[in-house]
């Protein structure tokens, strides 16, 4: 008898409509398009504009523009997981919310939070549940409002993020399609790289704290940068070994959006050719929770069932790991 894998069987996408350019950051921070550009690959990113507009927002709308693709019955919905950084509020899930404005009223739901690795770690989570037999569908969404936690007067931060949402639903699939294998690895000693400090429970929110950024996202990026190079490109690696795959079985490489340079790193490992690279760093910069669904979104139309996608990520936490998934449909 044949394993139930968890395939993807359908994706959406939502990004807002202002486009925050290198040129309008020139007029905002000391920095210009050529630092910005050389660096990182990033040339504009997404922001959402909007009295109370949050996370939920996003992801609302990536998970509409999905169930409208895929013509699904959302009340057939059976979990709604979000993945995300920046929830709505503190104390009332992102996920319910979302779930209930999508009229997914049938599910249960929750959010996930593992920072940038928050949706490769969600694919893990939803395939789990489909594998145990007792769900038929997870929708799983990625989204973060980033400008909520960035502040735009650091430079060597609030160039790099964006805002976005990108979801997936995975079903059960009898072909032996979806995911396959997973490495994912965490180390908390990473939290003092790359943190919002100030807004949590072990340093609620002050008047100080606010007056200083301290409830912004904060990075060493050189450390940071150089965790992600070593632990995105080791977990690629590991996975392909395991799997005893080879450059020339990968069809698509799949990289967490932080900085071309990152992504690169990555594909030089595996001596990958570039076109099968995904790359959309350069119009959204990135956006954490969904960077690896507005990639699948972008390049839907290109990808074949069968292909071998390689999935990889890296965030704070530290969070990172790599994910083996067959792609399950022709679009
Ligand atoms: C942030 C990042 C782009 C900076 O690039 P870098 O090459 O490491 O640059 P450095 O931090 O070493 O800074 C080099 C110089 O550029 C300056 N600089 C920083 N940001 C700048 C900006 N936006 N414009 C112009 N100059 C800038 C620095 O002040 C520094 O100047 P100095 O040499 O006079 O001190 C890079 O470290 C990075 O991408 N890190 C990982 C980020 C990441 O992935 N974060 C999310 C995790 S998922």
């Amino acid at each position: 008898m044949s394993k139930t894998s968890a395939a993807i069987t359908a994706v959406g996408a939502y990004v807002p409509e202002y486009v925050l350019t290198n040129q309008i950051l020139e007029t905002m921070v000391d920095t210009n398009d050529e630092w910005i550009t050389t660096r990182t690959g990033i040339k504009e990113r997404r922001i959402l504009k909007g009295e109370g507009k949050g996370t939920s927002f996003l992801a609302i709308n990536a998970a509409k523009d999905l169930i409208k693709k895929r013509g699904i019955d959302p009340k057939d919905i059976e979990l709604v997981i979000v993945a995300t950084a920046t929830p709505d509020m503190k104390a009332a899930s992102t996920a319910a919310f979302t779930a209930s404005e999508i009229g997914a009223v049938n599910a249960f739901s929750f959010d996930m939070d593992a920072a940038c690795s928050s949706f490769l770690f969600g694919m893990s989570v939803a395939a789990g549940y489909i594998e145990s037999g007792r769900y038929k569908n997870v929708l799983l969404i990625g989204a973060d409002k980033m400008s909520s936690i960035i502040n735009y007067k650091d430079r060597a931060t609030c160039i790099i993020f964006g805002d976005g949402a990108g979801a997936v639903l995975f079903e059960p699939n009898e072909e032996n399609l979806g995911l396959q294998d997973e490495y994912l690895r965490s180390d908390g000693t990473g939290r003092a790289f790359l943190q919002a400090t100030y807004g949590g429970s072990s340093y609620p929110i002050t008047f100080e704290a606010i007056e200083k950024g301290a409830h912004c996202a904060f990075q060493e990026g050189r450390t940071v940068f150089k965790n992600a190079v070593f632990n995105m490109a080791d977990a690629t690696v590991k996975i392909l070994e395991r799997n005893n795959l080879t450059k020339n079985d990968v069809d698509w490489l799949v990289a967490h959006q932080a900085n071309k340079r990152i992504i690169d790193a990555t594909a030089n490992r595996i001596n990958l050719e570039e076109e099968k690279v995904m790359m959309n760093i350069h119009k959204y910069g990135n956006t954490t929770s969904a960077t690896l669904p507005l990639l699948l979104n972008d390049y839907e139309s290109q990808l074949k069932k069968g292909d071998n996608l390689i999935f990889a990520a890296f965030g704070g936490g530290f969070n990172w790991g790599s994910i083996y998934l067959k792609w399950a449909y022709n679009s």
